[in-house]
């Protein structure tokens, strides 16, 4: 099984993707890393890891649509299975989503359906909640949507900064993706409606 990981920033989420994969915790092949920033991190962590790298910036292109499918088109030629992304921030298009239905996971800082968007850490934070935590689920085509496969939560501290919860959320968010990511290689997820079933043994393919 091939896969890629999509990441538009620090990585720090792939790098531990990437070590999982090194100490066989996720058992296959990370064949590619996309990101559309030609500045991230998370492409200096895949050329020290030896990783094919694919990078294209979404000003060079009119429409999301045909991003979107140049991106499909070199996945399927590198025959990539599944997709996880890590810190992409983009959304993608119906287009792509339905290539890969039920083939791509997301990470999300915070408890959803609570604090969807791009600051998840911070809106839990000012908002005041009392708990927040770490959300890994499908994608579909709406924003932090999908069905939810793992959430873990944290108790946000009287005297927490949000540095430090900053800090806390990305230790989860290491601990949890690659075990998320080894289910579904081991095809142990099993939707059935809004749920997501873990499997004690693999899910029979039809
Ligand atoms: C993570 O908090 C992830 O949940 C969110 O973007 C952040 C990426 O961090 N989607 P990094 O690039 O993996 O360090």
């Amino acid at each position: 099984m091939k896969f890629a990981v999509f990441a538009s920033g620090t990585g720090t989420n792939l790098q531990v993707i990437i070590d999982a994969v090194k100490r066989n915790e996720i058992t296959a092949e990370l064949a590619l890393i996309f990101s559309n920033n030609r500045k991230s991190l998370a492409l200096k962590r895949a050329e020290e890891a030896g990783i094919k790298t694919l990078c294209l910036e979404p000003k060079d292109y009119l429409a999301p649509q045909s991003y979107d499918r140049d991106i499909v088109i070199y996945l399927k030629e590198h025959e990539i299975d599944f997709v996880v992304l890590a810190g992409y921030m983009k959304l993608l298009t119906p287009f792509f989503v339905k290539e890969f239905p039920n083939k791509i996971i997301n990470i999300h800082p915070s408890l959803l359906p609570s604090f969807k968007g791009i600051s998840g850490i911070k809106d839990a934070y000012t908002y005041g909640a009392k708990v927040t935590g770490v959300t890994i689920h499908f994608v579909d085509d709406k924003m932090d949507h999908g069905e939810i496969i793992m959430q873990e939560s944290l108790k946000i501290k009287e005297n927490e900064t949000l540095e430090s919860l900053t800090e806390r959320i990305h230790a989860l968010e290491h601990k949890m993706y690659p075990k998320a990511i080894q289910l579904f290689v081991e095809n142990r997820l099993k939707i059935q409606g809004r749920k997501v079933l873990v499997l004690d043994k693999p899910a029979k393919t039809v």
